[in-house]
């Protein structure tokens, strides 16, 4: 019996129709023979092995999934990776740089944003996205753009007080630079 988490193989089998995609993928190009079934978080998790990309229901309600399609939060399990030819996708492997951590996961670690983790990925991306078109949120813009992001495990506080945090940080390292 087939479970709903077996592992697609990396390259479809013989025989299946495939279309060239070609994506940018955390600032490098992919180009991928993929099934127009695929979606684009099993390209991501299965193909480039990027498995920060979380997959929590599959039916677009927890946000585990979402990256950033173009610069803007989308559910990755609920687009077709064929859809994604032309356009760049940022997943949470592209937030570090080789020497530090983003401020974002810095805030996370800094207030305790994360417990299990599942949900984590999905939120700092929706939180990038937030902090680059608005650096200095309030409380209330913050639950709001990570409404459709679901967390199982907190009361959604310390995860609000990590993103207020990262854009502290961020808006300080704007003024040194
Ligand atoms: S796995 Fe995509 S929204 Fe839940
Ligand atoms: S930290 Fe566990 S689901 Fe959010």
């Amino acid at each position: 019996m087939s479970s709903l988490y077996d592992v697609i193989p990396p390259a479809p089998p013989k025989g299946v129709s495939t279309r060239r995609t070609t994506i940018n993928v955390n600032g490098t190009s992919q180009t991928l023979d993929v099934e127009p079934r695929l979606l684009l978080a099993d390209l991501l998790r299965q193909a480039l092995q990027l498995t920060g990309t979380h997959k929590g229901c599959d039916t677009s309600n927890c946000g585990a999934c979402t990256v950033l399609f173009d610069g803007r939060p989308a559910k990755s399990c609920t687009m077709l990776a064929v859809q994604a030819d032309g356009h760049s996708v940022e997943t949470v492997e592209g937030l570090a740089n080789a020497s530090e951590l983003h401020p974002i996961q810095e805030g996370f670690k800094q207030e305790h944003g994360l417990q299990c983790g599942y949900c984590t990925p999905g939120m700092m991306m929706t939180a990038k996205a937030l902090l680059e078109r608005n650096p200095d949120p309030t409380e209330d813009e913050v639950r709001w753009a990570l409404s459709g992001n679901l967390c199982r495990c907190t009361g959604y506080q310390n995860i609000v007080k990590s993103v207020l945090w990262a854009a502290k940080k961020m808006r300080e390292q704007d003024q040194e630079a």
